[in-house]
């Protein structure tokens, strides 16, 4: 059979995350290149005890077909959660989607024609970067650094290439951990005012925040332009598969007939559970046992580096969310230590699937969510072996 594939499915590799999981299934191997929540922390007793309540109060209203925008309840729930955080999104603002990565592939859907230029974090996203590319879209990453994108070059791109979206993660971003100060929100802000373009802010960690201060959204800074995703997935549970889109009337309009076309609806007894969930337990309290423990453990993985890494190392030191960004001396491949690492038994991501358009780069990403501190030490013990080795 000759060549049925579509150019959109043919031009997207593989995700190289899967290939490296692969060699993580062997359970010897202390493996930091995972992005799962730390399941000890899912609530089990509680989402047993809300569906059984559901099942028997609601019955078989909750096994019907459903309203494409999402659960009412859920999008109030979803709109006075931004109130409390003195955001004013209204329910009839927010779509509820498959987790934020449906709002990435509805944006792509709804925004992009083929060659249309996106604005993209370097590191970023490896989710954004595959659900973008299906739509065949040009990439210009802009840097970022420990404080936020870089401002300098991120009005050069803007100028020397209209783009249609701009795709970012200002709270401990995915991959690096790295969050925008305030002053660079607001620089991000001025550049983009009055510009026909439209900031998409990914926001699935901002909740698991275990230092310093909250920072402004983008959607408060600049509303007109702004569309913010969340998710249930690191505060609740991922396997719902429930997060939303908060959008402008016109841009939720379009979006809305993107979500018909992909799946009617997202799964409905799903949304029905976690809102019971929410209402039966104190979501304040759960998160903040999320995030004790993931500044424990990340307070484990910075003092191991600390001790462990050669002083050429450099790393980032997350204010929240669940990972850490390393970066070697120029020159070096994290793919090659990644093979070395393997042979010691300890696994991370080499940043190669980060970048839209470089390989062999010299950082990593190191995920400390799912893993306990004693272990933390050990592995990184281990890749500071490995590191000592090829740095000197
Ligand atoms: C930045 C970012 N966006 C989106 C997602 C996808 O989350 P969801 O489970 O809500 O689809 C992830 C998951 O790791 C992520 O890191």
């Amino acid at each position: 059979m000759g060549n049925i594939f579509s150019d959109r499915i043919s031009d997207v590799p593989r995700s190289f995350i899967r290939e490296i999981l692969k060699v993580t299934l062997d359970e010897s191997v202390i493996s930091f290149a995972g992005g799962l929540p730390n399941r000890d922390l899912f609530p089990l007793e509680e989402i047993k005890a809300a569906t059984a309540k559901l099942l028997e109060e609601s019955g078989k209203d909750v096994l019907q077909y459903s309203s494409s925008e999402g659960y009412r309840e859920l999008r109030e729930w979803i709109s006075a959660r931004y109130r409390k955080k003195g955001m004013s999104i209204d329910a009839d603002n927010i779509l509820i989607t498959a987790g934020s990565q449906q709002g990435l592939d509805l944006l792509g859907k709804t925004i992009l024609n083929e060659g249309d230029s996106v604005v993209i974090e370097e590191p970023g996203y490896l989710g954004a970067i595959q659900a973008f590319s299906i739509y065949r879209s040009r990439f210009h990453p802009v840097p970022v650094h420990e404080d936020g994108i870089d401002i300098g070059l991120l009005g050069r791109t803007l100028s020397e290439h209209p783009a249609k979206l701009m795709y970012c993660v200002p709270n401990f971003q995915n991959p690096s951990g790295i969050s925008y100060s305030t002053e660079n929100r607001k620089q991000v802000a001025e550049l983009l005012q009055g510009k026909n373009i439209l900031l998409v802010e990914d926001d699935p960690y901002g909740e698991l925040r275990f230092l310093g201060q909250d920072k402004p959204s983008f959607h408060t800074l600049i509303p007109h332009n702004t569309v913010l995703l969340g998710s249930f997935s690191k505060i609740v549970i991922p396997s719902f598969r429930i997060g939303w889109i908060a959008a402008r009337h016109e841009v939720m309009e379009k979006l809305i007939i993107a979500k018909q076309a992909s799946d009617l609806h997202t799964n409905y007894f799903g949304q029905r559970v976690i809102l019971q969930y929410l209402k039966d337990n104190n979501i304040d309290e759960h998160i903040e046992k999320i995030r004790e423990a993931y500044g424990r453990q990340r307070d484990a993985m910075v003092s191991a580096i600390r001790e462990y890494f050669p002083a050429a190392a450099q790393y980032t030191e997350p204010e929240g969310g669940m990972f850490l960004w390393i970066t070697l001396p120029e020159g070096l491949s994290a793919m090659e230590v990644f093979k070395k690492a393997i042979e010691l038994k300890v696994a991370f991501v080499p940043g190669d699937p980060f970048y839209v358009n470089r390989t062999n780069v010299n950082t990593l990403r190191l995920n400390y969510s799912s893993v306990d501190a004693g272990t933390i030490r050990t592995g990184i013990r281990r890749l500071g072996e490995v590191l000592k080795t090829m740095i000197g």
